[in-house]
């Protein structure tokens, strides 16, 4: 039996900066699906953008596919423009793609404004291929230039973390809280997120914050080699 009841997922909460640049690249993406293909579906407003493209498709040209999404953000939207859906689980990504906080000329990034990044990162790693949607504002010199490396953490394990990112060499380490809620933010795997900040980002430091015990991830994305980025 299927729920009889609207379905009211179908637009991002919030205004979305640089949209129309999103809106072309999520058609770009929306070009490379192909019949039957299992896509991992990032998370943020351009992923949800480009959703809604690949939804087109499928409604015109009665593709079938099936995504795996990183967040409820996207699972809703799944659910609402009718794209059946599976986990790592039972399916492994044929290709993925993703938005990005920021971008660098080596293709580091730093993702995770939306606190979907152990998700994301699961899909990353598990995807032969992985595009990586980049409007303009996503383009740094430096990694870190405007946002904070986020750090999913066991919240048990708070000061812990906080003590070890110190010793790393974080000079700010900021538990994220608001937004609709009070007090700490609380991931979709029931964990915190610290914001963490890092003069200096170098090829080891994704690995030593993970090495931390308590860390679930972080949002530093060094050295993916299956990567490209979509930009216009
Ligand atoms: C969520 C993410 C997003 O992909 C990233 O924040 C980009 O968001 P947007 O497409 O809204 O600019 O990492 O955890």
């Amino acid at each position: 039996m299927n729920w009889n009841i609207e379905k009211t997922y179908t637009e991002w909460n919030s205004n979305i900066i640089n949209k129309e640049e999103k809106i072309k690249i999520g058609k770009q993406i929306a070009q490379k699906v192909n019949d039957g293909d299992v896509i991992g579906f990032g998370s943020g407003s351009t992923s949800f953008l480009a959703v809604k493209e690949i939804a087109e498709r499928i409604k015109k040209e009665k593709l079938k596919i099936t995504a795996i999404p990183t967040s409820y953000e996207i699972k809703l939207l799944c659910n609402s423009l009718e794209i059946p859906i599976a986990t790592l689980l039972e399916k492994k990504p044929d290709w993925s793609f993703d938005g990005t906080d920021e971008v660098d000329e080596n293709n580091w990034l730093i993702k995770g404004r939306g606190a979907a990044m152990f998700k994301e990162k699961l899909n990353i790693v598990n995807s032969k291929k992985v595009y990586i949607l980049a409007d303009k504002s996503k383009f740094v010199k430096k990694l870190g230039e405007k946002f904070k490396i986020p750090v999913e953490c066991y919240p048990e394990t708070l000061n812990y973390v906080k003590e070890e990112l110190y010793k790393l060499g974080a000079t700010e380490c900021n538990l994220r809280t608001g937004q609709g809620k009070d007090g700490p933010i609380i991931t979709e795997n029931n964990n915190f997120i610290i914001d963490v900040k890092f003069s200096n980002i170098d090829i080891n430091l994704e690995e030593q914050i993970k090495k931390i015990t308590g860390v679930v991830e972080s949002g530093l994305f060094i050295g993916y080699k299956n990567i490209e980025i979509i930009k216009l």
